[in-house]
């Protein structure tokens, strides 16, 4: 058997996604030898027992000193990018200028290292940059459509939809290599809520779960009728590890059938309501874990949450090799409960 090397910059290493990659990307390919480098302006930690190099880089991705230092490391030339750093959706509102900077200039920075260099085979990098459903806002259809105009009502979605721009229009001059995956919300995700509006569809659960109250700022209380016109695009977190896994993949495999105009691609999902996690909850957990939620109405959040489409058509992403989720809302419980409690 070959041994295939390959080199991978992950930026956001020290994020929640960007350090549980390494591990999905070894073990599903586990006939390739993998280097990693993660940086992230927190000190980003390798996975305990990862079978893979790690070189664990602190680093501004604004700062170019730093972007070039991640281009000199020893394990030379990255083959792939993963673009995952950011300033989340409340961060990028409450501090407009840091939005800017880090979602879109120090982007378009990387994005220009990566066309500067080449990977090991002469090649153009593998770009894979994380975006977001933000980037639509809006009167939506029912079901979004990958033609579905993107038209975002906050600062994050914005910046997201100008990194697909740059990603597609850099693939087109033959720069890099690039794919932008929209990611669903996912969850639940563990750990301190994230700067994100959507933060609260993670604390209703993960806090109970962990017998402790939660805030729920959409709705008045658990009979508020609010609470079923008020959905979200979701999906677990190792159903999504899954997928980002195999974008760098996909950008090869699937080249014939990702479009010419749109290196973009909503990554599957499902659609749940309010409602429905709390239903879930207790399904899960009983009433108890339901009283733990509390509510305080927050009319910036939920005018933010109702912008954001509530359902989206899978089939392009399931035709260039992406999976989804098979076990609803109760699932996406069930794991967090498997991995965190
Ligand atoms: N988690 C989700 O539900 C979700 C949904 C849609 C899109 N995304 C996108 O996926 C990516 C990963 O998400 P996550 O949940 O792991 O986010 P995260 O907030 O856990 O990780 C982002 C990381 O970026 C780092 N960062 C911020 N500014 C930086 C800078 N100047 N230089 C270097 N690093 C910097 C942060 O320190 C953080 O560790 C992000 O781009 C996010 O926008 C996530």
């Amino acid at each position: 058997m070959t041994i295939q090397e390959q080199t991978i910059l992950i930026t956001g290493g020290g994020g929640w996604l960007g350090g549980l990659l390494p591990a999905r990307i070894v073990q599903r390919e586990p006939q390739t030898s993998f280097s990693f480098i993660l940086a992230d302006i927190v000190e980003p930690k390798s996975t305990k027992g990862l079978a893979a190099k790690v070189i664990c880089k602190k680093a501004d991705l604004s700062d170019p000193a730093s972007l070039d230092a991640l281009f000199e490391t020893e394990f030379g030339k990255p083959d792939v990018i993963y673009s995952m750093h950011g300033i989340m959706s409340l961060g990028s509102e409450e501090n407009w200028d840091l939005g800017m900077k880090v979602n879109i200039d120090s982007t378009r920075a990387l994005l220009e290292k990566a066309r500067h260099s080449r990977n090991s085979q002469g090649e153009p990098i593998k770009f894979v940059f994380t975006s977001s459903v933000a980037t639509y806002g809006g009167p939506l259809p029912h079901v979004v459509l990958p033609s579905t105009a993107c038209q975002p009502e906050g600062a994050y979605g914005m910046a997201k939809l100008m990194g697909e721009y740059l990603v597609t229009e850099y693939t087109r001059k033959g720069f890099v290599d690039g794919l932008s995956v929209k990611l669903p919300t996912i969850v639940p995700r563990p750990g301190v809520p994230s700067r994100a509006t959507s933060a609260f569809v993670s604390g209703i659960v993960r806090e109970p779960l962990n017998g402790v109250e939660a805030i729920c700022p959409v709705g008045s209380s658990v009979e508020d009728p609010v609470l079923k016109n008020v959905e979200v695009w979701v999906a677990k977190p190792s159903t999504t590890l899954e997928n980002l896994a195999r974008a760098k993949n996909v950008i090869d495999s699937s080249s014939d059938k990702i479009t010419r105009w749109s290196r973009s691609v909503q990554l599957p999902g499902f659609t749940v309501s309010i409602h429905e996690i709390i239903e879930a909850l207790r399904k899960v957990r009983g009433d108890d874990a339901v009283s733990l939620i509390k509510f305080e109405h927050d009319d910036t959040c939920q005018r933010i949450v109702s912008s954001w489409p509530r359902e989206f058509d899978n089939s392009y992403a399931l035709g260039l090799g992406f999976t989804v989720d098979q076990d609803g809302f109760t699932g996406a419980i069930k794991e967090y409960m498997d991995n965190h409690c």
